[in-house]
């Protein structure tokens, strides 16, 4: 029998044309570039699409619940109802009611702590290195997945959206060990429930997304730059879709442009032809898509 995959929309329209209509459930992808180019706004924008409909994990790296608030506040999208882990971990949020968890920072150095407790307390249980590695990251994880209702014995009970932004400081310490530490983190957050979008820096200078391997565990990649700002005195931001398993994609570069009260807005092509291209393969998708 047939049946189509289930898609996570990018709550960017045109993007989600690009992709024949979104992320396929349970595929992981990767955003990458350099500093500016918007990655963590369509990380935001991906979150505020798909909070009414599924259970999303937002975990912030680099900032704090507040910001991730308030940036998405300022292209529309309202996250008000979102709960950081951080406020759960320190007992200030009693019988949560929310589709949204965001792990920040604080939310990331709490947990630290609290396995440092357990394994003081437990002898033989192995000690996490940082509050921003993969442990403490994949233990905060796990536990928004309690604070949303959605794990019991382990498993995921239920579709949701894990947003990593970014992937980066997990190993700041240790570049040389980011395929090992991708490889972890895909072994231990993989499920076919659980759809995953995550961000990496992409070093202008050398061409090489910083710590070699996210790319290898990543399904789909959407890569953004800014056309040589030196020679244009503008900001000229592209991305393009290098590489998307179990989908057909759009093959060329985009042009876009972050507006405020609106996020990411395509320049180029017109959005006829990529709605051109997506009737195109849309109607094929579904007899490629068997399962
Ligand atoms: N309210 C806003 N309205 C319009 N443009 C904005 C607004 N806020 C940010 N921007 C634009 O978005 C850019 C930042 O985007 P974003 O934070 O998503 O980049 P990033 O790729 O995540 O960068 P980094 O790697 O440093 O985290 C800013 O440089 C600015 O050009
Ligand atoms: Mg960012």
């Amino acid at each position: 029998m047939s049946s189509s995959v289930k898609r996570i929309s990018l709550g960017i329209d045109w993007l989600n044309y690009a992709l024949l209509g979104g992320v396929p459930r349970g595929n992981w992808l990767l955003v990458t570039g350099e500093p500016g180019v918007g990655k963590s706004i369509l990380t935001i924008q991906a979150a505020g699409a798909n909070v009414d409909a599924m259970p999303v994990v937002y975990v912030s790296t680099e900032t704090r619940f507040f910001d991730v608030v308030r940036q998405a506040r300022q292209f529309n999208i309202d996250l008000s109802d979102a709960v950081s882990l951080a406020d759960v971990l320190a007992g200030k949020v009693k019988d949560v009611k929310t589709n949204l968890v965001v792990i920040d920072l604080f939310g990331l150095a709490r947990q630290y702590r609290e396995l440092l407790k357990a394994s003081e307390e437990e002898e033989g249980k192995s000690k996490a290195k940082s509050p921003l590695s993969m442990e403490v990251v994949m233990a905060s994880i796990e536990r928004a997945y309690e604070v949303l209702g959605v794990s019991e014995e382990g498993k995921v009970t239920k579709d949701v959206l894990v947003i990593i932004d970014s992937l980066a400081p997990m190993w700041a310490h240790a570049p040389a060990m980011a395929r090992l530490i991708t490889y972890r983190l895909r072994q231990r957050l993989y499920r076919s429930n659980v759809t995953v979008i995550m961000t990496n820096q992409f070093a202008p200078t050398t061409g090489m997304t910083f710590g070699f391997g996210a790319e290898h565990i990543a399904d789909a990649i959407i890569h953004m730059w800014i056309e040589q700002p030196e020679k244009k005195k503008e900001i000229e931001r592209w991305l393009i879709i290098k590489k998307a398993r179990l989908t057909n994609h759009y093959r060329k570069a985009m042009k876009y442009e972050i507006e405020p009260g609106k996020g990411l807005v395509l320049l180029e092509p017109s959005i006829d032809e990529l709605k051109k291209w997506f009737d195109e393969y849309a109607g094929g998708r579904e007899s490629s898509e068997e399962e």
